[in-house]
C-alpha cells in the first residue's frame, strides 16, 4: 500500500515537472529568427493551420533587363540562393518536417510557390506523409512580361493545400465560402 502511494506521488511529481518544462506555444506574437530553429522550440501537435511562402530558389544567373535596357528588380537576396537542388531540398525537408510535427492531427498546411520550386515542395510534402488536397492557382492579372520572347509569360503561382495525413479531418468552410462568393 505504502509503495503504491509513493509510486503515485512520484508519477504526479514527474507529470508536474514535465508540464513546467514542456514548450509552450506563444500566441499572437511574431517570432523572429531562422524558421527551423524557431519551430524546434514549439510544442508538438499544437497548430491548426500553417501558411508558408518559402524561398522560391529562382536560380537567377545574371541581371535581368527590359528591352529598353532598364534594370528589373528581381529577387536576388541571399535567402533565395541555394548551391544546388539538393541543398534546397534539404532545407525544404527540414522546415516541412518541423511544420508537420507542429500540426495537430487534423491540421493542414498551405505552401505557395512558382514553377521553380513548387514541384519539389509537392514531392517532399508527399514523402513526409502530408496528404495533398488541392493545388490552387493564383492567376496574375499583371504579370512580369517575358521580355526576351523566349518562353511563355509566367502568369501564375501555385498554392498547395495539404492535410497532415490522409486520415486528417481537416477544416473546409465550404458553405461560408460559397456565401462570401455570391454562391459562385
Ligand atoms: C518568398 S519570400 C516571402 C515574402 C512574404 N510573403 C512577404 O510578403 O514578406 C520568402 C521569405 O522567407 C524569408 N526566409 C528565407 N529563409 C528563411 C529562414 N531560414 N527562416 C526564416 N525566414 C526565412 C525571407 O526573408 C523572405 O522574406
Amino acid at each position: 500500500m505504502t509503495t503504491m502511494v509513493k509510486t503515485k506521488a512520484r508519477a504526479l511529481r514527474a507529470a508536474k515537472t514535465e508540464a513546467l518544462t514542456a514548450p509552450v506555444l506563444p500566441v499572437n506574437r511574431i517570432l523572429k529568427g531562422d524558421c527551423i530553429d524557431i519551430m524546434r522550440t514549439l510544442p508538438d501537435a499544437s497548430i491548426d493551420m500553417i501558411f508558408a511562402d518559402p524561398p522560391y530558389n529562382l536560380q537567377l544567373g545574371g541581371d535581368l533587363a527590359r528591352p529598353d535596357g532598364s534594370h528589373v528588380d528581381a529577387v536576388t537576396n541571399d535567402w533565395d540562393k541555394f548551391t544546388s537542388f539538393a541543398t534546397y531540398d534539404k532545407f525544404t525537408r527540414e522546415w516541412l518536417g518541423e511544420a508537420r510535427r507542429l500540426l495537430k492531427p487534423d491540421g493542414s498546411i498551405w505552401v505557395i510557390g512558382s514553377y521553380h520550386n513548387i514541384f519539389r515542395v509537392g514531392a517532399i510534402l508527399q514523402d513526409l506523409g502530408f496528404w495533398i488536397l488541392n493545388d490552387i492557382v493564383w492567376r496574375k492579372a499583371n504579370p512580369m512580361p517575358n521580355f526576351k520572347g523566349t518562353r511563355f509569360t509566367n502568369a501564375h503561382e501555385t498554392l498547395i493545400w495539404a492535410s497532415k495525413s490522409e486520415k486528417s479531418k481537416y477544416t473546409f468552410n465550404y458553405r461560408a465560402m460559397k456565401t462570401l462568393n455570391d454562391e459562385l
